[in-house]
């Protein structure tokens, strides 16, 4: 399994302890969450944290846009170290080409949907795209309940991947817990990301670990 902790869940005044934790922790990526207040009804961070950020850390960066008209700002994403960066299918009416623009730019390139969106809704840009990321709870803040209709959702995502041989992979958002991730794993998700179950533990470096080692 893939686990990409959500720096949203750190502690911003002071983010280079989390940052060093993240480094010398067995993670595979840090999530980053920009929203916008439009998409969403909350406001995070920008580029200058996000520059900061890149500046100290030894990880890929999963970059999860929550705004309106992401293709003005992948640009920026790659400037500021994204390697995969995945933009919602509700806010992008020409989404192929705002996937191939992400490609374009050498990153790997996912679709974010909500938790009201249906995964059919992909099938005609499942083959173009890296990841797949379903919503388990509804964007915008850290330390919501997991939705529990999402087992279904990646098993539906899972079946479309294969009946088109895509090389994509299954991205899990929202309320992802240690409880929670074996079904998720056994359902066909290979990607975690866990903001508040891995930075509001006593020892998130061991709360990695113990992630990375669980199995479907
Ligand atoms: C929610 C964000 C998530 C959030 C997850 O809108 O996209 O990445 O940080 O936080 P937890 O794991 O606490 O639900
Ligand atoms: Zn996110």
């Amino acid at each position: 399994m893939i686990l990409s902790p959500s720096i949203l869940a750190g502690d911003f005044a002071n983010l280079q302890k989390d940052i060093a934790m993240i480094n010398n922790s067995a993670a595979d990526y840090l999530h980053i969450d920009i929203m916008d207040g439009v998409f969403v009804p909350n406001i995070s961070f920008g580029f200058s944290v996000t520059d900061a950020i890149a500046r100290h850390i030894q990880k890929p960066l999963d970059f999860h846009l929550m705004i309106v008209e992401p293709h003005k700002y992948l640009q920026q994403c790659k400037d500021t170290g994204a390697e995969l960066i995945s933009v919602h299918y509700e806010v992008c009416p020409n989404l192929h080409s705002t996937i191939q623009q992400i490609k374009a730019l050498g990153c790997k390139a996912g679709v974010a949907i909500n938790p009201h969106t249906p995964v059919h809704l992909l099938s005609d840009i499942i083959r173009d795209i890296d990841v797949v990321l379903i919503m388990s709870v509804n964007p915008g803040f850290g330390g919501q309940k997991f939705i529990e209709h999402t087992y279904r959702k990646v098993a539906e995502a899972k079946q479309l991947i294969d009946e088109n041989n895509s090389k994509a992979i299954i991205e899990i958002d929202g309320g992802v817990n240690l409880d929670n991730s074996p079904k998720l794993l056994a359902a066909g998700a290979e990607m975690l990301v866990a903001g508040s179950a891995v930075f509001n533990t006593d020892n998130p470096a061991e709360t990695i670990k113990t992630f990375k080692q669980l199995s479907a």
